[in-house]
């Protein structure tokens, strides 16, 4: 059957039963589901090889093969007599999985590990399981890995994949990296956050520490920026590359680019060539097996449906950040025999991977990108179009295991006039809240005066701490406030650590601990292949709260317990059992931060409007008023956004006047995604440096509510919040003052 995965909109149903049946009969094959929730489980059998590279050759040989192992020792010697080194290598030549091997293998593990960083989870996973197969032990024994909430090391391990994320929170603990002779810093070129933040972090521990050698990869038009930036340290090149690929442009440019991806993807299926295909696109909508697949159906894609029926059978795989990991390591799994393989992916397949059998890649030319966007004051992923690093990431995700073809959707002129040459660095696009408070912590008081290899604009950086500021984290100095160090601890977005730190004053530590918990996961509820998705809709309903979508949570959350965790219970109700045993394992790990925070658990038993009350002191600058019927505007910026209609509240008659949300998924319109009504009095108490509470007729009166507005919510209607921006402008010029910068 089809896969429908994190299915968000309530849609016509009947054009899915169509394709479903059109699908089942043709060419989508089953997909078991195990019931593990961690990759390392999901991933614990042998990897099976599909290439004739990987099937004729021994891992060892394969090992050999590959253009790093002929400059081995050259390498080598460079890293003994240099402290950081700057690899330049093509795609596929072995970086990720050697380079950790040839250090374990000249001794270095003897007093410390060697640590390898990913921008993304699916590549620490995916590359530390097939390194632990080269070395043959087990994923978490000689060779773990490490991502948030889930730690796959243990006593043994010497060779450790993680993403940057968790080195920097790791540098937080042991600022001197104690427990590594090495670190790696791979796909340094991608440029994340958390990867320029530890540029500046590992300089100095090298300077430190004589004895800790640190590795630097990039893609070859970065090396001489990144070893200037390291003081000119020296570039070791890797010459030669594994496969070629053949890249091939679109003749004119694509209108459709998901169209013409099917349509692609379809051409290379009905020629008779061998391997699988991978096709890149700019996000999950866009991949949602029913989208993807619906244009095919589309008269102008020219496909005969005669033509399909005779064709062989083809696996369609998806793969996002949003999928349970589960799902995602199935693009990993060999297609049984006959089958062909077409996985679809977002940018977060990009780098580092190695699917085996991967032949041809499709690449739409677009990717999704994270922005601060001023017009909704927070970061938005928008489409833009890929930059030539990414272009040459993804041509090189075929050619691993044998020649590849890359069928690029743009033309050659496209590629060469209109697109960047690298991406704009995150750190110069993105809120940097949470970096700010890391740094903060490690003791670095002017952000400004930190060694970024790019340093973010000013104003980001300010706009950064002012957030910081609303949610008490930073004091009017911009220095770290008492509560702005407990949030450090945990590893969350700044208000969902605020919203844990207050609850506990709030006396609903319990239930935030699991509401929290479950925001930290990929979607729990699944609507199943067509027949029932009437019916799960109004199971779904069962649990609704309708005045809350935080509470719809907590509501499923302990249900399930109160079902002894069953995993019965979470198919009877279209819950994903493998997403609620995350929740547990990652309350588990949040209740054992707080316990050492000294933050008492306490629940508030059914008095659900103390937990609505505490969501608020932390998202009271996420709100919305109504306007209309079925309609709000952001309170702050006066944007019109919607209800998600996956909300309880959405459809339920039930309109609160105010109401905060989460976060805000910009699709085809502003949507507002897990919401909670709130009392107006409630903004004004919570967030005084943004709303105030004016009486109809009288002018602004902050301190002066009339007592009945405290207890009837229903007066409300008489009350109007009241935005206030001119402290903004205060604030900002104070810090401006304190870092010494010029006034706008
Ligand atoms: N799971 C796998 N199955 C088969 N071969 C693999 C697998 N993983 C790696 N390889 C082989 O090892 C080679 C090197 O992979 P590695 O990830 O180390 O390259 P890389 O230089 O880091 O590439 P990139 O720049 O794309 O990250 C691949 O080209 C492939 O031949
Ligand atoms: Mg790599």
């Amino acid at each position: 059957g089809i896969l429908f995965n994190n299915e968000d909109e309530k849609e016509d149903t009947s054009f899915e039963k169509n394709i479903c049946r059109f699908f089942m009969g043709l060419f989508l094959i089953f997909h078991v589901f195990r019931a593990e929730q961690k990759f390392a489980d999901h991933m614990k059998e042998k990897n099976e090889a599909s290439s004739e590279f990987a099937k004729k050759k021994t891992l060892l040989e394969q090992r050999q093969y590959l253009p790093i192992f002929a400059v081995r020792q050259q390498l080598l010697n460079i890293i003994r007599d240099n402290n950081i080194v700057i690899v330049v290598g093509e795609t596929g030549s072995g970086k990720t999985t050697q380079l950790t091997q040839y250090l374990h293998e000249d001794g270095y593990t003897s007093y410390g590990m060697v640590g390898c960083t990913q921008p993304r989870r699916v590549a620490a996973m995916s590359v530390a399981k097939r390194v632990s197969e080269e070395m043959n032990s087990n994923l978490g024994e000689e060779v773990g890995y490490a991502i948030r909430f889930e730690d796959c090391t243990s006593e043994k391990t010497v060779i450790k994949y993680m993403t940057d994320g968790i080195l920097l929170r790791e540098s937080l603990r042991e600022s001197d990296l104690d427990h590594y002779s090495a670190v790696i810093m791979d796909e340094a070129h991608e440029r994340s956050l958390n990867t320029d933040v530890l540029f500046g972090l590992l300089q100095e521990v090298v300077s430190r520490r004589s004895d800790l050698k640190l590795i630097v990869t990039s893609a070859t038009m970065d090396s001489d920026k990144f070893a200037g930036f390291f003081g000119n340290v020296p570039i070791f090149n890797i010459p030669g590359r594994t496969f070629p690929v053949d890249i091939l442009f679109s003749k004119v440019p694509q209108e459709d680019y998901v169209e013409a991806a099917v349509k692609q993807a379809l051409q290379i299926h009905l020629s008779g060539m061998m391997g699988d295909i991978l096709i890149f696109m700019p996000g999950q909508e866009d991949i949602e097996v029913r989208r993807f697949f619906t244009s095919l159906l589309q008269p102008q894609c020219n496909m005969r449906l005669e033509d399909l029926e005779n064709a062989p059978p083809l696996a369609v795989l998806p793969i996002y950040s949003q999928l349970p990991s589960d799902l995602q390591a199935k693009i990993f799994q060999k297609a049984p025999d006959g089958v062909r393989k077409c996985i679809v992916a977002t940018n977060i397949a990009e780098t580092s991977l190695t699917v085996d059998g991967i032949m041809f890649v499709v690449d739409a030319g677009y990717c999704k990108l994270k922005v601060f966007n001023p017009r909704i004051g927070m970061d938005a992923l928008q489409v833009y179009p890929i930059s030539q690093a990414n272009a040459n990431q993804r041509a090189g995700r075929a050619g691993r295991t044998g020649p590849g073809q890359c069928y690029r959707l743009y033309t050659q002129s496209a590629f060469k006039n209109e697109m960047l040459t690298t991406t704009i660095p995150e750190i110069q696009r993105t809120n940097l809240a949470n970096v700010v408070l890391l740094l903060k912590s490690l003791g670095v008081q002017d952000l400004l005066l930190f060694h970024f290899m790019d340093p973010p604009p000013e104003d980001n950086m300010l706009n950064s701490m002012y957030q910081l500021w609303i949610l008490g984290a930073l004091d009017n100095t911009g220095a770290l406030t008492p509560t702005g160090r407990l949030m450090v601890e945990f590893p969350l977005d700044p208000a969902l650590s605020k919203m844990l730190i207050v609850s506990c004053d709030m006396g609903c530590s319990a239930d935030i601990l699991i509401i929290v918990s479950m925001l930290s996961v990929p979607s729990i509820f699944y609507r199943p292949k067509v027949p029932s998705v009437h019916c799960s809709d109004q199971v779904r309903e069962k649990f609704s709260v309708p005045e809350s979508d935080h509470l719809t949570y907590l509501n499923v959350y302990l249900q399930w317990k109160n079902n002894n965790y069953s995993s019965i219970w979470c198919n009877d109700h279209f819950i994903h059992t493998k997403a609620m045993r995350k929740v547990r394992e990652v309350r588990a790990q949040l209740k054992d931060i707080m316990v050492q925070q000294k933050i008492n658990l306490v629940s508030c038993g059914s008095d659900w409007d103390v937990i609505r009350k505490c969501i608020c002191a932390a998202y009271f600058h996420q709100a919305a008023k109504l306007k209309g019927i079925g309609e709000y505007v952001n309170v702050r910026t006066g944007m019109p956004c919607h209800l998600h209609p996956t909300s309880a509240l959405f459809g339920m008659g039930y309109t609160p006047d105010y109401i905060i949300y989460h976060e805000l998924v910009m699709t085809t319109k502003e949507y507002m995604q897990c919401v909670t009504a709130v009392d107006g009095e409630w903004l004004a108490e919570l967030g005084p440096m943004f709303y105030s509470i004016k009486h109809a007729g009288k002018s602004r009166q902050v301190s002066n509510i009339l007592p009945e507005y405290h207890t009837q919510h229903i007066q409300c209607a008489f009350v109007t919040l009241d935005h206030k921006t001119s402290h903004k402008g205060q604030f900002l010029k104070k810090l401006r003052f304190i870092y010494h910068m010029k006034a706008e």
